[in-house]
C-alpha cells in the first residue's frame, strides 16, 4: 500500500527526496504494487528524440493490482457505487468480487471475438458500470481502450475510431443524460459507416429505445455475457505497454491519441490519488466527471480502484432533477471527497443558493476541482456553502498528457490560497520560462509552465505520429516538456495557472482547439473563412467566439447562417465546440503576409476595443473598425 504523505514536513522531505534522486523515489512507490518480474532499470530517457521509458522490462497487469491484490482484504466491499440518472431508480453497486466477475467475464467476450492484446478497442458508452467494466477488461487482456467522450458526434467518433483502427466498438442503445435521451447507438452507426476497421460492436442495453442491428456486426452485452466463461488469467503486460489512447483537442489540426502505458500509469495515478484527496479506507468518494475524459480515467477509474478504494459513478447531470442533485449523492452515500469542476460550481451558484444550503454534507472531507482556473468567487463558495469552512480545497492542475494530478495541494496538508494550484506534487519538477525559454527563477515570476525531467504518468507519444508529439511537446523550449499553459509563481512560490498560451481554449473545463473549429465552420459552404477565439463566460469559463466571413448572404439571412453555421458545428464535432457568439465579418483582420491578427480578434471578443498595439502590419486597419462596429451593435 501507498504511504500517505501526512505532514507539510513529510511533503517537502518527499518533494526533495523526489527532485535529489527521482529513481530511487519511484523505484520506492512502485515496490508497493504487484509486479509479476521487476523491473531492471527505473528509467530510460531523454527528451530530444523524446524517449520515456519506466520500470524498464517490468511485467504487470494493471487489474491484478486491482483485483487479485485486493480481493483478500475488500473482496465484499463496494468497488464501484452507480448512481442512476432518475434518484428513484435503483443503484447498483458492485463489490470487488463482483467488478472482477464482470470483468473477466467481459474479457473472455472480447476474447472469443478474437479481440487480443495490442488490438484497439473504442469505447463510446454513457456513464454506466459497463464503461468501467469494458475498460478493465481490455486492460486485462492488454487490448488498448480508446474511450471517446459520449457528447462528440459521429464524425469525430469515426475520426478517433480510425486514427486508431480499433477492430471493436463497445457502446449502449442510448443513454440518459437529465430528461434527454441520447441515441448512442445511431450515432455509432452513422461513424461506422465510414470505419473499415470495426468488425464487431458490443451494446449494452440501457434505455431499451429501439435500435437497427446489424446481425453480421452487432451484439448486445447481456447476451454474450450471460454465455461468457468467468475464469481468465490476466495478460503479462510489459510496463511500456500502451494502456490506453485518450484523444485531446490541440492547437492544430485533428485530435492527438495521447498514449499512457500500463507501468508508469498505475503508479503515477494511484500515487496521485492517494496523496491529493488523502483517501483513508472507509472512505466513499465522489468524482462527477464523464469517463470519457482523462479526470475520469485516473479519479473515477484507475486510481481509486488502485488503492482498493469505494468510487461513485454518476449518470446523470448536476441539474437534473434539480442542482441539489449532487449534494444529495453526497448525502445518500456519505461521500467523503468530492471531485468536480469549476463550471459546474459556477453554473450551480447561477441556480442559487436554496440547493445547497439545506442539505447535510458533513461526510465531506475535501472538495476539489479540475480541468479550469477556478475564479474566486466560485472557489468561496465551494469552500463556505459546500465545505461549510471547514474542507480543504484541492485545486488540482494536470492535463491529459500528464496521466495524474500535477500540481495541486495535498488536502488538509498544503496550505491552500483562491486561485492556486499551490505546489507540485513530488516527482513533478516545473520551470517557467519565457518566450526564448530562458529559466524565471524565484518568486515572482510569469511564463510558460514546462516541466524539466519526467514523471512516470506522463504520456510516452502521440499515437502514430511521434514527429507530431515531439513538435507539441518538446520543440517549444528545448529539453522541457512543455505543458501550453501560462503559470505564475507568486512571491510565496505558489504556482497560479492563467490558462492556454496556444490556440487551445477552455469550454466549461474541455479542451476545443480554434483550427478543430474553424475547420468545422468553413465546412459551411456560405463561408469562405473564419477565425475562432476565446472569450471570458460566466459559467464556461471561455466560451467560442466565432468571427465567420461568407460569400453571400441572401441564402438565409444573417440568423439563418448563424444558425445552419451552430448545427454545422454540432455536427462535425459535438456539441461542446458549438460557438457562443458568431459575428459576420467582411473580412478578418490580416498582415500583409495573410496572418490573421488573432490577439485582436480575442480583444473584440473581450470587449476591448481599445489597446490594440501595434496594428501598423495590418493589411487593411478599417477591417479593425467594421469588426468594432460590428461587435458593438451585433452580438
Ligand atoms: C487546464 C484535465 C487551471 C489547463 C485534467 C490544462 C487547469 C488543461 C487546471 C488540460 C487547474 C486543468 N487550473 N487550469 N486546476 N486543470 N487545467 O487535458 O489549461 O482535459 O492544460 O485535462 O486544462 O485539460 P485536459
Amino acid at each position: 500500500m501507498i504511504d500517505k504523505i501526512s505532514t507539510l514536513g513529510g511533503y517537502i522531505h518527499e518533494y526533495q527526496k523526489s527532485v535529489e534522486n527521482p529513481q530511487a523515489f519511484w523505484s520506492r512507490i512502485a515496490e508497493s504494487f504487484f509486479w509479476r518480474k521487476k523491473w531492471d532499470k527505473i528509467l530510460d530517457w531523454n527528451f530530444i528524440e523524446p524517449k520515456i521509458n519506466w520500470f524498464l522490462n517490468g511485467k504487470l497487469n494493471i487489474t491484478e493490482n486491482i483485483f487479485e491484490r485486493h480481493l483478500f482484504t475488500r473482496g465484499d466491499q463496494p468497488a464501484i457505487i452507480w448512481e442512476p440518472n432518475e434518484p428513484n431508480d435503483e443503484n447498483r453497486v458492485l463489490s470487488y468480487n463482483e467488478l472482477f466477475l464482470e470483468v473477466k467475464k467481459f474479457t473472455n467476450v472480447m476474447l472469443n471475438l478474437g479481440v487480443g492484446k495490442g488490438d484497439r478497442v473504442a469505447i463510446y458508452m454513457p456513464m454506466v458500470p459497463e464503461l468501467a467494466i469494458a475498460m478493465l477488461a481490455c486492460a486485462r487482456i492488454g487490448a488498448i481502450h480508446s474511450i471517446v467522450f459520449a457528447g462528440f458526434s459521429a464524425n469525430s467518433l469515426a475520426d478517433r475510431i480510425n486514427d486508431a483502427e480499433a477492430k471493436l466498438v463497445i457502446t449502449s442503445d442510448g443513454g440518459y443524460r437529465g430528461s434527454k435521451i441520447i441515441p448512442i447507438k445511431d450515432i455509432v452507426d452513422e461513424a461506422l459507416e465510414n470505419c473499415s476497421s470495426v468488425e464487431k460492436v458490443v451494446m449494452v442495453q440501457r434505455t431499451n429505445t429501439e435500435v437497427s442491428f446489424d446481425e453480421s456486426r452487432d451484439m448486445w452485452w447481456h447476451e454474450a455475457m450471460a454465455k461468457a466463461d468467468e475464469e481468465n488469467k490476466a495478460e503479462l503486460m510489459d510496463a511500456e505497454d500502451t494502456l490506453f489512447i485518450l484523444y485531446t483537442s490541440g492547437s492544430t489540426d485533428k485530435p492527438k491519441g495521447i498514449v499512457h502505458t500500463c507501468g508508469g500509469y498505475m503508479v503515477y495515478s494511484a500515487y496521485t490519488f492517494k496523496n491529493v484527496f488523502q483517501y483513508s479506507d472507509g472512505d466513499i468518494y465522489f468524482c462527477s466527471a464523464d469517463i470519457g475524459w482523462i479526470t475520469g480515467h485516473s479519479y473515477i477509474v484507475y486510481g481509486p480502484l488502485l488503492n482498493g478504494a469505494t468510487t461513485v459513478m454518476f449518470e446523470g447531470i448536476p441539474t437534473y432533477p434539480d442542482a441539489g442533485r449532487y449534494w444529495d449523492i453526497v448525502n445518500k452515500y456519505g461521500i467523503a471527497q468530492f471531485y468536480t469542476a469549476p463550471t459546474a460550481i459556477r453554473s450551480l451558484i447561477s441556480m442559487g443558493q436554496e440547493y445547497v444550503e439545506n442539505k447535510d454534507l458533513s461526510s465531506l472531507k475535501v472538495l476539489g476541482t479540475v480541468g479550469e482556473p477556478i475564479n474566486e468567487e466560485a472557489w468561496h463558495w465551494y469552500h463556505d456553502h459546500v465545505g461549510k469552512n471547514r474542507c480543504p480545497i484541492v485545486d488540482t492542475w494536470w492535463q491529459t498528457e500528464t496521466g495524474g494530478i500535477s500540481i495541486s495541494p495535498i488536502a488538509g496538508i498544503i496550505p491552500t490560497k483562491p486561485g492556486f494550484a499551490t505546489l507540485p506534487q513530488p516527482g513533478i519538477q516545473p520551470i517557467i520560462v519565457d518566450g526564448d525559454g530562458n529559466e524565471l527563477s524565484g518568486k515572482s515570476v510569469e511564463g510558460n509552465l514546462c516541466i524539466k525531467y519526467p514523471w512516470p504518468g506522463m504520456l510516452r507519444t502521440i499515437w502514430g505520429d511521434h514527429e507530431r508529439f515531439k513538435k507539441t511537446y518538446f520543440s517549444t523550449f528545448e529539453n522541457l516538456y512543455f505543458s501550453g499553459d501560462g503559470v505564475k509563481r507568486d512571491e510565496d512560490g505558489y504556482y497560479r495557472i492563467l490558462g492556454r498560451v496556444d490556440d487551445v481554449i477552455n469550454v466549461s473545463g474541455h479542451r476545443m482547439g480554434t483550427a478543430e473549429v474553424e475547420n468545422a465552420i468553413n465546412e459551411h459552404p456560405l463561408v469562405n473563412e473564419s477565425a475562432v477565439v476565446g472569450f471570458p463566460h460566466d459559467i464556461k469559463g471561455q466560451g467560442i467566439y466565432a468571427f465567420v466571413v461568407c460569400g453571400d448572404l441572401s441564402t438565409g439571412g444573417e440568423e439563418g447562417i448563424k444558425t445552419s453555421v451552430r448545427k454545422g458545428v454540432t455536427k462535425i464535432i459535438g456539441p461542446i465546440a458549438k460557438p457562443d457568439k458568431i459575428q459576420l465579418v467582411r473580412a478578418l483582420p490580416k498582415t500583409r503576409s495573410g496572418k490573421i491578427m488573432r490577439r485582436i480578434l480575442r480583444k473584440i471578443a473581450q470587449g476591448d476595443y481599445s489597446n490594440f498595439g501595434d496594428i501598423s502590419t495590418l493589411l487593411d486597419t478599417s477591417v479593425v473598425e467594421e469588426i468594432i462596429k460590428g461587435a458593438l451593435e451585433d452580438v
